[in-house]
This record gives structure tokens, C-alpha cells and sequence, in this order.
């Protein structure tokens, strides 16, 4: 069973961008950005497995890529393959971006640029991974009901406090986004998020002769993955750039809509 997809131009010869979403969210959150690049470029989405419309049973149940985020990645391989894509722009947001290293590991001649947004290379601490452990136990007891706590307990912390306070339709949408994921499909990634392996060996690698510029996006009011944690990763790439969206939070793309798409079409060729 493949994961659910949205490609705005099948078979076209425009330059495909993927954009990689966010946890808890789903694809529907790109909805600006495809509206807007799906002008001039092919934009595909995709929802993680068990999140939006993709069944769980996308998600590699042996073999390679089992219970880790390299899945997540074998995932997006297997679209590019089905959609005859050889290389893509790739955009990814937080958990989307950790995939993007991923797929960097695994297979760096698929990615033609890289546009990391509000998302680390680093493994997460101990503390870190004990809350992603403790946030699992609370959703196999609770199930649905645990989606929904999930859900009110991320909010605050995924947008940013002008959000919060100006923006109430943008906080009922990402409640309802976070609300379409599967009890199953919440687990299994933080399970796969607490076990990612530090990436940041592979930024080196970047730039350069590889061919693979970089662009990373920030909101000055993230919490998560604060402006001067992502100015640390921006210094490890070469020739990278960095742009720090003003009145954002940890989800850029949906609370400055307009100027996230203003500076990633400045990056895209
Ligand atoms: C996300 O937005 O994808 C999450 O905040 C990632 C994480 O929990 O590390």
C-alpha cells in the first residue's frame, strides 16, 4: 500500500519540489505554498504514514528502514520511482526536515536543492526522548482521545505567540490538521523521531561539488527550534543562506504564508 499524494503537474517537465510535512500535521498544510509554486514548478505532497489520507501499512514492515525515520525516507523514494522523478527540490518542516537528512543519507543524488525549515540534525537529548516515550504510552492508552490532548498540548507550542494571539482561524486549523492523524501513525513516528541518528556529519557534504545548495527557514518566535539553533546549523552547511520570518512560530509556511513563498521562490531556480 503507497502513501496518499498531490502532484500538481503529473508527468510534467516542470521542476518538481516535494514538500515533507511536519508532526502531527498532514500534507493539507502546504496548501499556500502549492497554490503559489504550482505556477511555475511541480508540486508534490504527501502525508506520513497513518497521518492525513496515507494508511499505516505504508510504512516498511520489514527490511530495510523498519521503526526508524529512513522509512519515512524509503517512503518518498518509492514516490519519486512511481512519479518517474530522477531529482527534486526538497522542502521539509521539522519532522519533514529530520526525512530530508534521511534521504540525504540515503540517497543524496535524488535531491537537487534542500530548504530545511524550523528542524535540527541533531539527535534528540535523553529528556527529549523520554517525553517522545511517555507521549507514546499516553496514546496507546488513550487512543483518540489522546490525539485530541496531543493536539492541545502541541498548539502552543508549534505557533508562535502573535499567531496565538491575532490569528484564531489558524489555530483551529492546525487543531484540525493535528486531529486527522491516527493514534497508530503519532506513535510510530515519535518512536522513529527519538531514534534518529545525529546528522550532522552529513552537512559537510553540502554546497560545494555536490551541487546541493541549501536554504533554511526560521520563525523568529519558534520554540521549538529556535532562530539561534537553526543560525548554528545554517553556519555548519556551506554556502548556505538563512532567512528568519518575523511574527512566526515553529510553522512559517502557514502563519507568514506570503513571504515563506516569497523566499523560497527566490531560492528555486
Ligand atoms: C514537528 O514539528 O515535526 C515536530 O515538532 C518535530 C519534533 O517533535 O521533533
Amino acid at each position: 500500500m503507497s502513501i496518499s499524494w498531490s502532484d500538481s503537474d503529473p508527468g510534467g517537465r516542470r521542476d518538481p519540489v516535494v514538500f515533507l510535512h511536519a508532526f502531527p500535521l498532514n500534507c493539507a498544510m502546504w496548501e499556500e505554498q502549492v497554490l503559489d509554486l504550482s505556477k511555475s514548478h511541480r508540486t508534490i505532497t504527501l502525508d506520513w504514514p497513518g497521518f492525513g489520507k496515507s494508511p499505516i501499512s505504508a510504512l516498511p514492515a520489514n527490511g530495510e528502514g523498519v521503526g526508524s525515520l529512513d522509512g519515512y525516507a524509503l517512503c518518498v523514494l518509492d514516490l519519486f520511482n512511481r512519479l518517474g522523478i530522477d531529482r527534486a527540490h526538497v522542502c521539509g518542516l521539522s519532522m519533514g526536515g529530520y526525512v530530508a537528512l534521511s534521504l540525504l543519507r540515503l540517497a543524496p543524488q535524488r535531491i537537487r536543492s534542500l530548504i530545511l525549515c524550523d528542524t535540527r540534525a541533531t539527535a534528540d537529548t535523553p529528556e527529549a526522548r523520554q517525553a517522545r516515550y511517555e507521549m507514546v504510552s499516553m496514546i496507546r492508552q488513550s487512543g483518540e482521545e489522546g490525539i485530541e490532548r496531543l493536539a492541545s498540548a502541541m498548539i502552543e507550542r508549534l505557533l508562535g505567540d502573535s499567531t496565538l494571539t491575532s490569528n484564531r482561524e489558524l489555530v483551529s486549523r492546525v487543531l484540525n490538521l493535528m486531529r486527522q492523524s491516527s493514534p497508530v501513525g503519532v506513535e510510530r513516528a515519535l518512536v522513529a523521531m527519538a531514534g534518529r541518528p545525529d546528522s550532522t556529519n552529513l552537512l559537510p557534504q553540502l554546497g560545494g561539488s555536490s551541487g546541493i545548495d541549501t536554504l533554511i527557514i526560521v520563525g523568529n518566535e519558534d520554540k521549538l527550534t529556535p532562530p539561534s539553533e537553526m543560525k548554528t546549523l545554517a553556519g555548519l552547511i556551506p554556502n548556505s543562506s538563512i532567512s528568519v520570518i518575523e511574527k512566526a512560530g515553529h510553522l512559517p509556511n502557514l502563519e507568514q504564508a506570503e513571504v515563506f513563498n516569497r523566499i523560497i521562490r527566490e531560492f528555486l531556480p
